[in-house]
């Protein structure tokens, strides 16, 4: 325990030294000048202050006053020395925050005593912090231990969809640095993105529902087998929607809203604008410039260009207008995603 000693005559400040080495594990930092002690409290809290009250430089009402002041200065423990016995100083003195007096000249043994005191209060103070401290890290750590564990899940999920779908695993990268970009570009905070991109790859996830011969057909869907294939964003809704998990419930989320337009013309619900949750309207973008920059079994990949204005062009009826905007405002960025996460054949 650092013990801080201010009193501007030299002996006192000898005598206190000397007393304060008497006691167990108590290290005592003297100082003649009260505003110099201010000084090194503002870098480093001692355990405790001793200080005298009549001074000519700052009074020990004034000091106690600005230590409070002081980052972590309000919970120090702090002894007055007085030879004025007046009550008028003591209550002063009390009101600015001094936890307890000594009379001098100082007796040894009350002196003892009240250090004591003062000492296990803080003991007890320093063991409280530490506890509240080891308790914060323990729920960061439990809850880096959970947040793997969705992701865990999510990935395990993947694994089951790519039994199945033809999409492959780039798809489901690009999209969701996609994503990301979007919802940086709109505002939303680190975790919100953060999320959003760990639950765009399950939007599909429902495609595990849909039959081989329409899931992995070669040609054009007719009318009745993309009927079909619309239920996918239900089922992705439905696998994943009684989760506790934010991650996975975000991802139902996702797959239930995806396919939704702004004009209502969307499914599974034909919902409208904002009715849409804004992590749909994002993932709709990133997911359809993929799908559509992409070659599927069903068609070729489309050159960039036309891409970014098959975007422009649909804004405002199937997209929403600020996602599109948020997504070509970074089009380098995209450029490098795509260059990033290239499909590999056979993969
Ligand atoms: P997907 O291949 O991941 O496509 C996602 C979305 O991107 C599509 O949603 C659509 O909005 C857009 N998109 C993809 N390719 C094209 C395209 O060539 N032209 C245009 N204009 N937009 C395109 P959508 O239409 O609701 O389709 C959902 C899913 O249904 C598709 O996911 C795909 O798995 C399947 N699908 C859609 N049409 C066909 C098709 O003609 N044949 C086959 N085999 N599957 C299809
Ligand atoms: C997919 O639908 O292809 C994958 C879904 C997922 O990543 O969970
Ligand atoms: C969709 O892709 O159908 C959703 C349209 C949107 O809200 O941007
Ligand atoms: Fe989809
Ligand atoms: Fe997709």
């Amino acid at each position: 325990m650092n013990i801080l000693l201010v009193d501007d005559n030299p002996t006192n400040l000898a005598l206190l030294r000397h007393m304060v080495r008497k006691l167990q594990d108590c290290e005592p930092i003297c100082y003649e000048h009260p505003l110099e002690a201010l000084a090194t409290c503002a870098e480093t809290m001692p355990d405790m202050v001793l200080v005298d009250y009549m001074m000519p430089e700052l009074d020990g009402i004034d000091f106690i006053q600005r230590f409070r002041a002081l980052p972590h200065g309000r919970d120090i423990p702090i002894i007055m020395i007085t030879a004025d016995d007046s009550r008028d100083v003591r209550y002063e003195a009390l009101q600015v925050g001094a936890n307890d007096f000594l009379n001098k000249p100082i007796d040894k043994t009350e002196f003892l005593a009240r250090m004591r005191n003062m000492l296990t209060l803080r003991k007890s103070q320093k063991q409280l912090a530490n506890r509240a401290e080891w308790l914060a890290s323990e729920v960061r750590k439990a809850t880096r231990e959970l947040r793997k564990r969705e992701l865990e899940a999510v990935v395990m999920l993947s694994r089951a969809a790519e039994f199945r779908d033809p999409e492959t695993g780039a798809h489901l990268l690009r999209m969701a640095h996609y994503a990301q970009v979007i919802a940086r570009n709109l505002g939303l905070s680190q975790e919100q993105q953060d999320l959003l991109q760990e639950a765009a790859p399950m939007h599909d996830i429902g495609k595990v529902g849909v039959p081989d011969r329409i899931l992995l057909k070669p040609g054009k869907l007719d009318r009745k087998e993309f009927e079909i294939m619309k239920q996918h964003a239900v089922y992705g809704y439905q696998i994943l929607r009684d989760s506790a998990s934010p991650l996975l419930r975000m991802g139902a989320e996702i797959a239930w809203t995806h396919h939704e337009r702004v004009d209502g013309a969307g499914y599974p619900r034909g919902l409208k604008g904002d009715a849409i949750p804004l992590v749909g309207r994002i993932v709709a973008v990133a997911d359809v410039f993929d799908a559509l920059t992409s070659a599927r079994p069903y068609k070729q990949a489309w050159p960039v260009d036309k891409a970014q204005d098959w975007l422009r062009t649909h804004a405002g009826a199937h997209f929403d207008p600020a996602c599109v905007d948020a997504f070509l405002q970074s089009l380098d960025e995209v450029l490098a995603i795509r260059q990033r996460f290239q499909d590999v054949p056979g993969d």
